[in-house]
């Protein structure tokens, strides 16, 4: 995670951001922290990555590297103002001990457009992540890789409109939540057929971020506003886990996109 000291909606990158109206980093910072504190009270190791001045949205670190069984793919952003996000991100692997890390060729968000099931990597493309980068992830990381195409510019990265709740095992298969309707029509058909159980989040679920959420198969860490999801996945059998991350959804994030998800 990346603390938000130096968050700004200087830009505008995605139909949420507005230059024109305040944001204010003191008050993304607190609500940063509480987030970094309810992984940590949930049980998990948080580390951090220090900020950039100049690099507004490196809070979101979802953007920064795609792990799998300790294989870093890094990341290549299609806006010009993060693109220097990713060598601080790639530095970081570096420092932390990391020895297999390739940066990509082709434009890829990390795990804003990926997200691993313990099967297969789901990857979005249509607004930033390129199609190409599909195949080089599977080429780079070794796992086999769905590709899923976004239709709904409020949903321009993958994990704004799906997330994985539980991690396949031998047993039983990954459990997904994704909004339909953010998807192409043949995508939807895929996600159907690949994930018959999945729960399916309505539009009040989406616009309020519930699909930007955190899972450790068993606490879900999902947007306070998205109480229709919250009572549903408990109905599943989940444990919902507010947090207030409004100050940081002026730049168009959530729970998810502030964490990276690392799997040694
Ligand atoms: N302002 C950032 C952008 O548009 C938000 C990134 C959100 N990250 C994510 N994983 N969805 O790039």
């Amino acid at each position: 995670m990346c603390e938000p000291r130096h968050f700004a909606v200087e830009y505008a990158i995605n139909p949420w951001m507005d230059p024109t109206k305040p944001a204010s980093a003191e008050r993304a910072v607190e609500q940063w922290k509480k987030l970094r504190d309810t992984y940590r009270s949930l049980g998990h190791t948080v580390e951090e990555i220090a900020p950039v001045p100049g690099l507004p949205d490196m809070v979101f670190a979802a953007n920064s590297g795609t792990v799998v069984d300790g294989r870093v793919l890094g990341s290549r952003f299609r806006a010009p103002q993060r693109a220097a996000e990713a060598d601080h991100f790639r530095r970081w692997f570096v420092e932390h001990g990391y020895r297999d890390i390739v940066m990509p060729a082709q434009i890829n968000e990390a795990e804003g457009d990926f997200a691993w099931t313990g099967q297969v990597l789901l990857a979005g493309t249509g607004f930033r992540t390129d199609p190409a980068a599909h195949a080089e992830a599977q080429e780079v990381l070794g796992v086999p890789v769905v590709s899923l195409r976004l239709t709904d510019p409020r949903y321009y990265h993958l994990d704004t409109a799906l997330f994985v709740l539980a991690e396949a095992t031998e047993s039983r298969p990954a459990h997904i939540a994704y909004y339909p309707e953010a998807f192409s029509a043949g995508s939807r058909r895929v996600l159907a057929r690949l994930f018959p159980d999945a729960v399916l989040a309505d539009t009040a679920d989406a616009e309020s971020f519930g699909l930007n959420a955190v899972s450790d198969g068993r606490n879900v860490v999902l947007p306070v506003e998205a109480t229709g999801l919250a009572d549903r996945l408990a109905a599943h059998g989940y444990e919902p886990v507010f947090v207030d991350i409004s100050e940081l959804r002026k730049a168009g994030g959530g729970p998810k996109c502030c964490t990276l998800e690392i799997r040694k």
